[in-house]
């Protein structure tokens, strides 16, 4: 009877094992996030919980398999955390200088009464694809170029068009300035809506920044939409140095009022942009930001051309202490309409750019000038702008 028993057990292991394994994936990325001059944040998912880790090598042509390379855990608290998500920051980093990199997750099927059984362990390849890599940035570089894209709403045909010239090594970052979809109601509408598109063409290796836009705050999965986006501040918005331009993302929040019925009850907007503020005189105060020579806003809803709510909001609270700044030029989205508005004396000191939904913008930011591109799905250029300094 015991040998039956135990030969059930066998069996039972040997179709139940493979299952597993088949089962156990890394569904989405792995993608660049928060890419500094010291440090790096990767990001994945899996489809179940795990613990993951990056292992991190020099560039060059040796064998990954050559030696063993450190490895970057997540950690929270103490604990390396056991997530679906999974977000490895990678510092002390050397600026200006490309690694290599390979992502693991190691599947936890059960932590109970002290006891954790794991599943298996999947990676990237690098046995049979070239290991994937990134470029730290550097802050006295003094050319960089960046494309900006916004108001996508999930039109993968659309974003791929844009993008399909982003290579590593050509193009330094790209930006989504808001409204990439239309509402966040699971993680897979992130993915399917654009960022499986983006991974595959560019985001493992060309550093991508994000811009909440105001349907990105629409939704039941809405307030873990930002839990995906990294940056250095933990916040939609925040400020980076790269080059000869400093960098400063706002998030404008709802463009109608906090009350109105369309948000249910759930919006707070007016104290969030409010919150915004405080933290925006301070980064404009920084050395960091005051010896840059560029200072370039990105923000969703224009200060201009309807009158609604937010867009109210932003130019009473944002504009005043931006024009005291030295701003070179702010890039906005939300008309899906393309508009240049000069800079006015004592409204807006600076140009404000409105990308339109279905073109991008190609910056090249050197010494003594600015160069905006506006390219439309079939690359052709439809306008051009150049700020000289
Ligand atoms: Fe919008």
């Amino acid at each position: 009877m015991k040998s039956i028993i135990s030969t059930f057990i066998l069996l039972l292991s040997l179709i139940v094992t493979p299952l597993i394994a088949q089962n156990f994936a890394i569904n989405h990325g792995p993608y660049l996030q928060a890419v500094g001059k010291n440090e790096v944040t990767i990001v994945w998912t899996t489809n179940n919980p795990a613990i993951s880790w990056v292992e991190v090598a020099s560039a060059g042509d040796e064998s990954f398999y050559a030696k063993e390379h450190p490895k970057y855990f997540e950690i929270s608290n103490g604990k390396r955390l056991v997530s679906k998500l999974h977000r490895i920051n990678i510092a002390g980093l050397t600026k200006n200088t490309e690694y290599r990199y390979r992502i693991f997750s190691k599947e936890v099927i059960s932590d109970k009464n002290n006891k954790v059984i794991y599943g298996n362990v999947v990676s990237s390849d690098v046995f049979n694809k070239a290991p994937l890599r990134f470029k730290t940035f550097d802050d006295e570089k003094d050319k960089i170029s960046f494309t900006v894209v916004n108001d996508i709403h999930a039109q993968n045909d659309t974003l791929k068009a844009l993008l399909k010239e982003i290579r590593y090594g050509k193009t330094d970052m790209v930006v989504f300035n808001g409204d990439m979809i239309s509402s966040v109601e699971n993680e897979e509408e992130i993915f399917n809506g654009f960022m499986k598109s983006s991974i595959s063409m560019f985001a493992k290796e060309v550093p991508m920044f994000y811009v909440r836009g105001n349907h990105e705050t629409r939704g039941g999965f809405s307030t873990q939409f930002p839990d995906y986006f990294v940056n250095n501040s933990g916040k939609p918005y925040y400020a980076f140095r790269y080059g000869p331009a400093y960098f400063i993302v706002l998030d404008s929040g709802e463009d109608k009022p906090d009350s109105d019925i369309e948000y249910a009850d759930l919006a707070c907007f007016d104290k969030y942009r409010t919150e915004q503020q405080h933290w925006l005189s301070n980064i404009l105060n920084s050395t960091e930001c005051q010896s840059t020579k560029y200072k370039i806003v990105f923000m969703h809803i224009p200060p201009f051309g309807t009158d609604w709510h937010g867009e109210r909001e932003v130019k009473t609270k944002f504009l005043p202490i931006l024009n005291k700044a030295g701003i070179d030029i702010m890039f906005c989205g939300h008309t899906h309409k393309y508009s240049y508005i000069d800079s006015v004396s004592g409204v807006s000191d600076f140009p404000v750019l409105v990308n339109g939904a279905n073109t991008s913008l190609d910056v090249t930011v050197n010494t003594n000038s600015l160069i905006i591109k506006i390219k439309n799905t079939k690359g052709n250029i439809l306008n051009t702008h150049e700020i000289s300094k």
